[in-house]
């Protein structure tokens, strides 16, 4: 793997980025009119902030873009003196000929304790004639809302499924690896809506084979498809606990799964299973919550699925 795929296909203008249609209109605009105000992005692993904020700067200033941001990890630079310090530094030189301001990109802004963005609020009005700041976060609820009120807020969602099949066939296509379409629906499927998480899992998977297969995805992604899971709850329903169980072992080892990530693939599966009904779901549901809570508190895991698979046959066996 001598480089990325994620970084070498990062589309390099906004009007490139896949999905989150509202986001990608409003950047337009900035870049056609040449100049924006404060702004952040918040939203979930994987589904374009960064992206978001480089293309701009690039789609602004042009391919020389980097001589005039500043790109900074707030988790990396939790003190903010050594913030402060570079961006005064870099607030000192002039802007790149022809621009009027520089642009100070704060990625993972939500690793910034509140004391550190309080300060942060003030380096942004010091410095708001030659400055922009975009700040990145996943959760917006931990960006004080003076903060939040000095910025355009932009919201990016998870991807669809379509957007992602869209990106990972295009992507196989320039790398030429062969992918046929189970195993592309398959990454769209295990990536629940994370772009870079669905481009790293071709990659992974095209250095063992360069053919992708369905199965190949499966086991180099740590998940179990489907059928499987249906699998075993159908066992709890029809055939009792040993069997039940050895399944649920199959499981485990055939994918490398940890506990609760065997109990959280149930639960996404659990809502498309036809032969159970409401009722029995929502109790399948609590067992299974009550045995993720146990292997998080400690409780060990073979014991815990244990009960959960007893509890289940009880509940749904016939
Ligand atoms: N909306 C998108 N359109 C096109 N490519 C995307 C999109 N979202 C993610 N990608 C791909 O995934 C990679 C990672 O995306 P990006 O760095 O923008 O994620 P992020 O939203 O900043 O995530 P994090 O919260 O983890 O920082 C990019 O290099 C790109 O290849
Ligand atoms: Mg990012």
């Amino acid at each position: 793997m001598s480089e990325l795929w994620v970084e070498r296909h990062r589309p390099r203008s906004v009007s490139g980025i896949k999905g989150q249609r509202a986001v990608v209109e409003r950047l337009r605009a900035y870049a056609e009119s040449k100049t924006f105000p404060h702004l952040m992005f918040a939203g979930p692993p994987g589904t374009g902030k960064t992206t978001a904020a480089l293309a701009l700067g690039r789609d602004v200033f042009g391919d020389g873009y980097r001589d005039n941001l500043l790109e900074m990890n707030a988790s990396d630079e939790r003190k903010l003196e050594s913030i402060r310090t570079k961006v005064k530094q870099f607030a000192r030189t002039a802007p790149m000929p022809g621009t009027s301001f520089k642009v100070i990109f704060l990625d993972e802004a939500d690793a910034l304790t509140p004391d550190a963005q309080g300060a942060l609020r003030r380096i942004m009005e010091q410095y708001a004639e030659t400055c922009r700041f975009i700040l990145s976060c996943n959760y917006s609820s931990k960006i004080v809302e003076a903060i939040q009120s000095r910025c355009a807020v932009f919201r990016v969602r998870p991807l669809d499924a379509d957007k992602l099949l869209e990106m990972v066939v295009d992507v196989a296509k320039r790398e030429g690896v062969g992918l046929d379409g189970d195993a592309a629906e398959a990454i769209a499927s295990v990536s629940l809506g994370d772009l870079r998480k669905a481009i790293t899992s071709l990659q992974v998977a095209a250095s063992l084979d360069n053919n992708v297969t369905r199965d190949l995805v499966y086991e180099t992604t740590a998940t179990a498809p489907p059928e499987e899971l249906h699998g075993f709850f159908l066992a709890c329903k029809e055939d009792g606990f040993q069997p039940a169980r050895r399944r649920m072992k199959g499981i485990l080892d055939r994918f490398g799964l940890a506990g609760t990530d065997l109990v959280n693939q149930l639960h996404r599966e659990l809502g498309g299973v036809t032969f159970l009904d409401e009722i029995q779901k929502l109790a399948v549901t609590e067992a299974m919550a009550e045995c993720d809570f146990r292997m998080v508190e400690g409780g060990g895991e073979s014991l815990q699925l244990d009960a959960m698979t007893a509890k289940i046959c009880g509940l749904i066996g016939s």
